[in-house]
C-alpha cells in the first residue's frame, strides 16, 4: 500500500510540474526583455515583436549598420516598391501623353513671317558648354535612376538576370560619379542666369496671354519668359534637392541615421521623377515644339524674327546695347 501511495504521489507531482511549465512558458514569452536575442532558437518574428527592431553586432566601427529591421523600414519599402512607381509612372507617362496630344493639336510654333536671315547672339560658348554638360549628365542620371525604380519589374524580365545585373552595376557607377559634374552644372546655371530669372510684372502678363504657345498672342518678354524662369527654378531648386539628398545616400551614416536616410530617399526619388517629367516639357519646346529654338543652344545665335516674336523686350535691349557700343567706338576712333 505504501508503495502504491508513493507511486501516486510521484505521478501527481510530475503532473503538477508539467502543468506549471506549460502555463509558465507563454507568460514568459509575453514579457519584454525575457527573450535572449542571441539564442539560436529565437524566431525573427518573435524578436521583432519583442524589441521592435532586429539588430545584431557588426565588426565595422559604426554599430548603426547592425540594424536589420526596424518598423519604419516596412513603410519605406512599401513606398519604394509601390507608391514611388505610381508617382513616377503617372508623372512621366502623363507628361509624354500630354506632349504628344499637344503636338497633334497645336503643332510646331512657327516663326511668323518666316526667317529674316539676320541673327543675334543668344548664348555664348561658355553658357552652351555648361548647358550641354548638365543636360548630358542629367539624361544619364535620369536613365540610371529610373533603372533603380523600374528596372526590376520592366527590364529584368526582358534581358535576363546576368545582363540586368551587369547593366545595373554600370548604371550605378554612372549615377554616382556623374552626380559631381551635374552638381557643378546646376551651380553654374544658377550663377550664370540668375540675373534674367527674377520674376517681374512682365511675367504676369505673359502667363495671362498663355505665353504665345497656347493661343496666338506673342506676349513680350525679356531674355527669359515666365515659362523659362519656371524651368530655371526647377533646375536650381530641384537640382539642389536631388544633389543634397543624393549625397546623404551616397555617404551613409555621415550626416544622418537610418530614419534620415529613408526621408532622404523619399525626397530624392519623388523630386527626381517630377524633375524628369518637367524636363521632358523643356526638351519638347527646345526641339519639335518651337521652330528656331534649338539653334539658341546649338550655334548660339537665333533669327531676329524669332527673337522679336518670343523675346521682344530682350531684342530691344540688345539693339540699344549694340547701338551704344557702336557710338562709343565711333567716338573713340579719330576723325579723318
Ligand atoms: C536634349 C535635351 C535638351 C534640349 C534639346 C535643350 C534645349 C534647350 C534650348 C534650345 C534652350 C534655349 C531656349 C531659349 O533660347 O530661350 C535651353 C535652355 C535651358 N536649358 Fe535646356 N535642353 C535640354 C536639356 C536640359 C536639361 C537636362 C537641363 C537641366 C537639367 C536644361 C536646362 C536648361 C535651362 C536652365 C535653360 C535656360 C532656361 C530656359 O530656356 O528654359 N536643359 N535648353
Amino acid at each position: 500500500m505504501t508503495s502504491v501511495g508513493r507511486i501516486l504521489r510521484l505521478a501527481l507531482g510530475a503532473w503538477a510540474l508539467l502543468l506549471f511549465v506549460a502555463l509558465a512558458a507563454p507568460v514568459q514569452a509575453q514579457q519584454p526583455g525575457l527573450v535572449n536575442p542571441t539564442a539560436s532558437s529565437v524566431k525573427e518574428q518573435q524578436l521583432f515583436q519583442e524589441l521592435n527592431r532586429i539588430q545584431g553586432r557588426v565588426t565595422i566601427p559604426d554599430q548603426r549598420s547592425g540594424v536589420l529591421e526596424q518598423p519604419a523600414g516596412r513603410d519605406w519599402r512599401n513606398f519604394r516598391d509601390v507608391t514611388l512607381r505610381w508617382i513616377g509612372g503617372i508623372a512621366i507617362l502623363g507628361m509624354l501623353a500630354a506632349l504628344v496630344i499637344f503636338y497633334l493639336v497645336r503643332g510646331m510654333v512657327r516663326i511668323e513671317g518666316g526667317r529674316s536671315g539676320r541673327t543675334v547672339v543668344r548664348f555664348n560658348a561658355f553658357e552652351r558648354t555648361v548647358h550641354w554638360m548638365t543636360a548630358t549628365c542629367f539624361i544619364i542620371l535620369a536613365i540610371s535612376g529610373l533603372n533603380i525604380t523600374f528596372g526590376r519589374p520592366l527590364l529584368l524580365p526582358l534581358i535576363g538576370l546576368e545582363a540586368f545585373s551587369d547593366w545595373s552595376q554600370w548604371a550605378k557607377y554612372a549615377h554616382n560619379y556623374l552626380s559631381f559634374p551635374f552638381t557643378i552644372g546646376v551651380i553654374l546655371i544658377f550663377l550664370m542666369w540668375i540675373g534674367g530669372n527674377i520674376p517681374n510684372r512682365v511675367d504676369v502678363d505673359w502667363v495671362k496671354q498663355g505665353g504665345g504657345i497656347v493661343g496666338d498672342d506673342h506676349p513680350p518678354a525679356y531674355r527669359f519668359n515666365a515659362g523659362q524662369k519656371l524651368i530655371y527654378w526647377i533646375v536650381v531648386l530641384g537640382g539642389g534637392a536631388v544633389a543634397i539628398t543624393g549625397y546623404l545616400l551616397m555617404f551613409p551614416f555621415y550626416a544622418s541615421g537610418i530614419e534620415g536616410m529613408q526621408i532622404a530617399q523619399v525626397l530624392h526619388s519623388v523630386v527626381a521623377v517630377l524633375f524628369v517629367a518637367a524636363m521632358l516639357g523643356h526638351i519638347y519646346i527646345g526641339t519639335v515644339g518651337m521652330e528656331g529654338a534649338f539653334e539658341a543652344m546649338g550655334s548660339g545665335t537665333v533669327d531676329v524674327n524669332w527673337a522679336r516674336q518670343h523675346h521682344g523686350l530682350w531684342l530691344e535691349q540688345q539693339k540699344a546695347r549694340d547701338a551704344a557700343a557702336d557710338a562709343r567706338s565711333a567716338a573713340a576712333s579719330p576723325a579723318e
